[in-house]
């Protein structure tokens, strides 16, 4: 009987849920696989060779599933960003694939990608300068309007401001000398929800309404999540971008405005799931993993080895 012999990494420094749910997911389709840390691996370059070595894989890794890419100085993260374009570069499949991770994780051009793409993403300014940001700040918040501002490389609600004419610009250190301003997306009855959907393969596959008690609806804040039929507005803004920003698999995070209109906040290259899996009838992990695999196979005609 055909074997698969290579192991897939799962690169996480916190396997946790989620890390045990792929490891499962993956054995059940007779596949090994172990955790590997970012922080532990080694570019070797000789002549005109580029090596990479992984701590716990003697040979490369039938395929990368990316959970987490640890923070750290740009250095280091743009290092391990370099690791998975190489190991890219080596053939190996990587799930999602650094080019979509790096313009996920980066705010800025997420928006420039959706907006450039006709897509209804609020509208957003970026500047280095103080005297810029407050310039947009007082200009942008008359009547009482609110402005948002982010990190421009957060996750889970981490370091958002809400600012307006009476608190001026706020100073977050996860700010990192760039201010990211965008229009606060005013909801129904001054609601805070948002909508997330699961994009696998091109297609929305789920979807969950998450409500707070505040107007950061995160899971990681303590939203709760409740399930949502998708409907073909929402399907087609999340598939739409997903193409736009070409990615295997995402989380599209959308806000629904007072008027009934859709506006994508963000894309996720490396969403949770734990949230969306209470309310959905299939298995998230299995469903990830049969598009993974899909993807080793497209990329590698040679996986199967007899045994
Ligand atoms: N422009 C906005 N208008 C209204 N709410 C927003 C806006 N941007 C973000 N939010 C709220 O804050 C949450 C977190 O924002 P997001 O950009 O997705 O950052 P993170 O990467 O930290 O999840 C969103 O899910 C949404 O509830
Ligand atoms: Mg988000």
């Amino acid at each position: 009987m055909d074997k698969i012999c290579r192991k897939v990494a799962i690169v996480t420094d916190n396997p946790g849920w989620h890390g045990k749910q792929l490891k499962k997911s993956l054995k059940d389709h007779g596949i090994n696989s172990d955790y590997l840390s970012l922080t532990n691996c080694l570019i070797k370059i000789t002549g005109d060779i580029c090596d990479i070595k992984l701590p716990g894989f003697e040979e490369l890794p039938l395929g990368v599933f990316v959970r987490g890419v640890p923070g750290g100085t740009l250095e280091q993260v743009i290092f391990r960003l370099d690791l998975l374009h190489g190991l890219h570069d080596l053939g190996v499949t990587i799930f999602n694939s650094p080019k979509s991770i790096e313009r996920t994780v980066d705010k800025p051009l997420t928006s420039i990608l959706l907006s450039r793409a006709g897509l209804p993403t609020p509208r957003t300014w970026i500047c280095e300068t103080t005297c810029q940001a407050n310039e947009i700040l007082e200009r942008e918040s008359k009547n009482n309007k609110k402005i948002v501002l982010k990190p421009l490389f957060g996750s889970q609600g981490i370091g958002m401001h809400l600012i307006d004419q009476k608190t001026g610009l706020v100073h977050d250190e996860k700010f990192a000398g760039i201010y990211y301003l965008q229009e606060f997306i005013e909801r129904k009855n001054n609601g805070f929800r948002d909508i997330r959907v699961l994009v696998i393969d091109g297609v929305a596959k789920a979807a969950m309404t998450r409500c707070a008690q505040n107007w950061l609806t995160n899971r990681a804040q303590g939203a709760n999540c409740e399930p949502l039929e998708l409907n073909q507005d929402l399907s087609q803004l999340s598939e739409t971008a997903c193409r736009v920003l070409e990615i295997d698999y995402a989380g599209v995070d959308l806000v629904e405005d007072k008027y009934g209109a859709f506006h994508i906040i963000e894309v996720n290259s490396i969403p949770a799931w734990y949230g969306l899996q209470k309310v959905v009838d299939f298995n998230i992990a299995d469903c990830l993993i049969e598009s993974f695999i899909k993807s080793i196979a497209k990329n590698n005609s040679l996986l199967l080895c007899s045994n």
